[in-house]
């Protein structure tokens, strides 16, 4: 017989266990809730029509034709996400990228019908060079140089025909300096004002981005990111970062990517209080289907305690490509 009493009753004046005791119990006391509000789901808009092409690096991502981005909208809806971020992946590149800024590229052409079939839908839209840009960098080059202040010219190009085209937040990711105070000076002066931006703030030069270069074919044919994206080392500059694009007129401020950075997310949402985005980038989402599809871990499971993590590091908005599978499974 097994005993119910051990020998000596301990004299505890607190017995923590005691709030673990059932489901109920457990979710009277929980800390941190995920909800489909505060997820963003990516999309990869490429020319034509048709065209739903799965990555082959992150299974359940698809290069979508406008028409097929608008059906993935319609989708993510359903599941309970409103909010998508737009990547572009143009036939044409050149040196400068002038397809950013052109106003029948995928990315603005989505942007409207997107806003035509579902005008609720939160459409946030991705300022950077990289996709456009035949060199694959994130800026205008001189020989092995990303020029800065040249770049920042194109990104606010890029920024307002976004806007134009009916995006509510635009997000530069690249990394230049004053791109920030830039954008927002050109958007108030042509009207746009309520147009917010979400700045890639703490950008971090990862490993972690190569499923996503695959996507968007948009690796660089020489070199590397290094002299603008930070180095993975640093938190106290990420909070510099984050100054400085607050001062300049940041909306939200993103951290990316979210679990090897979950410590600078914590920094962030503590010294600035501001919304406080955190990016799961296509690597971190390339690991756990990897894992799930050799049946190495229980992929729900793992899904939803990444993006809880993140949420407990202190983020208020969480863009992953496991948007629309959290979201059904939170429903
Ligand atoms: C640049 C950009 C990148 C990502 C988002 N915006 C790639 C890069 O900096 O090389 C990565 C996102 C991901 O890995 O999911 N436009």
């Amino acid at each position: 017989m097994t005993p119910t009493r051990a020998a000596t009753t301990l004299k505890l004046t607190r017995r923590l266990r005691r709030l673990r005791t059932s489901a109920t119990m457990r979710a009277l006391v929980r800390e941190t809730r995920l909800s489909p509000d505060m997820l963003v789901l990516p999309l990869f808009v490429c020319e034509g029509e048709g065209v739903r092409r799965e990555v082959p690096s992150m299974p359940g991502v698809f290069n979508l034709s406008v028409d097929e981005a608008v059906n993935e909208v319609a989708g993510a809806r359903a599941d309970g996400v409103n909010s998508v971020l737009l990547f572009g992946l143009p036939d044409r590149k050149d040196a400068s990228g002038s397809a950013a800024h052109d106003a029948d590229a995928p990315v603005q052409s989505a942007v409207r019908a997107i806003k035509r079939a579902s005008p609720s839908t939160l459409v946030v839209t991705d300022v950077c060079l990289c996709e456009y840009t035949d060199h694959g960098h994130c800026g205008i080059v001189a020989g092995e140089e990303i020029l800065n202040d040249a770049t920042v010219d194109e990104l606010v190009r890029a920024a307002v025909s976004h806007a134009a085209a009916g995006a509510d937040i635009v997000a530069p990711s690249d990394m230049m300096d004053g791109r920030v105070g830039a954008i927002r000076h050109a958007l108030d002066e042509r009207g746009f004002e309520n147009a917010a931006i979400m700045s890639y703030a703490a950008k971090y030069c990862s490993a972690f981005y190569g499923p996503f270069r695959d996507a968007a074919a948009s690796a660089p044919k020489f070199g590397d990111r290094r002299s603008h994206q930070m180095d993975p080392a640093n938190a106290r500059e990420a909070l510099r970062e984050v100054e400085q694009d607050i001062e300049e007129g940041a909306d939200i401020v993103m951290i990316k990517p979210a679990v090897p950075y979950l410590d600078v997310i914590a920094r962030v949402k503590d010294t600035f209080g501001y919304p406080t985005a955190a990016y799961h980038v296509s690597g971190e989402y390339a690991m756990l289907k990897a894992a799930a599809r050799n049946g190495w871990i229980d992929e729900r499971r793992a899904m939803l305690e990444t993006l809880t993590g993140i949420r407990r590091a202190g983020a208020d908005i969480i863009i992953t490509y496991y948007a629309r599978e959290a979201a059904r499974a939170l429903a």
